[in-house]
């Protein structure tokens, strides 16, 4: 049964050419077992009837925020109460903009801020409006604030030109709307972390190693678990303790982190690599400490084994995120990096000069895959995780249904 089943489902409609689609995903959530209330901005009408609407959802259409009629039925903050979750498609990139700005000048608008409801929304609009700087802010915006993005999809588009801003098909915004009522984004799913710095030992005593609190990797661990996976933390040495839910591994060297990552990889569906690995380790561990008897000390290192590198490169490698912290240049590198490492997404961060990132309570990443750039602009570290942790879980579900179709989620 579907997790759509008697939920309340308020259908945003806004004034985009996808708005034809909008009947037949009123018909697919019903189909789901939903209930289903439209309210359309007055551009949608342009591209839709009213009628159409309420026929296919078999209620009256809300369309203006003073209006006695539809006031009499279900008053507009009754209806945001109503609603156990609100679905914006299309959301056209007028629509964002005034969504990010907090306006409430027309019902959806009001509906939005109004509701307690979680709010997805399903942007559909020109590719060059899709990738204007503006929209990518917006959608930021929305997405810190918890709102879910469903696509756009790339391909045709009804202005001729080919390229991001298609809006999902129905089928598929209803899969994704009922995704967020099962237990966690990520349930069973087994998800591999590594996080904190690594220590290779030159003697008893002393060690090589990278700045690193773990802080991230820890909250990343955190989020995952929160959203029903079965996490694994592959963890050098931090002052942390392991977060509720989550079987730690610790580990010293990144020969050891390797070997524990090795190990619990075979099951496992989603890696993420935040540990900040040593690249070196001293070719000879000296049994006894070194004495400074000389002005000089020469240690000759080797090359540590490449622990996100080596998981992309399994036969059947699971949904693989690495991270990137650079001093400059943050997306050219990180986009280097995908490829060369051969992962499925690298999260990228500047460090250097800013206070944040490294061993800061607060970071703000750039999710690059083989798509657009997402940025995660700055907030505490959990609350990035979570941001994260959602991104992953969206384009895990989307990979794993494109490798098996008929296996939507496990
Ligand atoms: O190449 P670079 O160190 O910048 O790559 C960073 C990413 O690779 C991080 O996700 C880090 O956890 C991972 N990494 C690794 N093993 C190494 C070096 C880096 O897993 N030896």
């Amino acid at each position: 049964m579907s997790s759509l089943n008697q939920k309340n489902v308020l259908l945003g409609v806004t004034g985009g050419i996808a708005a034809y689609k909008s009947p037949d995903v009123v018909r697919r959530l019903r189909d789901a077992g939903a209930a289903v209330r439209v309210a359309m901005t007055a551009n949608a009408g342009h591209f839709i009837t009213a009628l159409t609407l309420q026929a296919v959802s078999d209620q009256a259409v809300y369309r203006k925020l003073l209006d006695a009629d539809s006031e009499s039925t279900m008053g507009h903050i009754e209806l945001a109460r109503w609603a156990d979750v609100v679905l914006v498609a299309p959301a056209t990139a007028d629509f964002l903009a005034r969504l990010a700005h907090g306006l409430a000048d027309d019902i959806l608008t009001t509906l939005c801020l109004a509701t307690e409801a979680p709010v997805a929304v399903a942007p559909a609009m020109n590719q060059q409006m899709w990738q204007h700087p503006a929209s990518q802010e917006n959608l930021a915006t929305l997405r810190a604030r918890g709102v879910s993005v469903f696509g756009p999809a790339e391909g045709s588009q009804a202005c001729g030109e080919v390229g991001p801003g298609r809006m999902l098909e129905a089928a598929d915004l209803a899969e994704r709307l009922s995704a967020l009522f099962e237990s966690g984004a990520l349930d069973k799913v087994k998800v591999v972390i590594t996080a904190g710095p690594t220590h290779e030992a030159i003697d008893p005593v002393r060690n090589i190693t990278n700045r690193s609190s773990g802080k991230m990797g820890y909250a990343v661990a955190r989020a995952a678990a929160e959203s029903g996976a079965e996490v694994v933390l592959v963890s050098g040495p931090t002052y942390l303790s392991c977060p509720r839910g989550v079987r730690r591994i610790a580990v010293t060297s990144a020969a050891e982190m390797h070997a524990a990552v090795l190990r619990e990889i075979a099951d496992a569906d989603v890696f993420v690599g935040v540990a900040a690995v040593a690249d070196y380790r001293p070719e000879k561990f000296h049994p006894q400490k070194i004495k400074k008897h000389s002005d000089r000390l020469t240690l000759e290192l080797v090359r540590n084994p490449d622990i996100l590198a080596a998981v992309a490169a399994l036969d059947n490698p699971p949904y693989t995120v690495g991270f990137a912290a650079e001093t400059h240049n943050v997306e050219k590198l990180a986009r280097e990096k995908l490829l060369k490492k051969g992962v499925d997404m690298i999260a990228a961060n500047q460090v250097g000069d800013i206070d944040i990132g490294l061993e800061s309570d607060e970071n703000a990443l750039t999710l690059i895959d083989r798509g657009d750039a997402v940025s995660l602009p700055r907030m505490n570290k959990d609350k990035l995780a979570r941001a994260l942790v959602a991104e992953i879980a969206n384009r895990y579900c989307a990979k794993s249904r494109s490798k098996n179709p008929r296996r939507a989620r496990r």
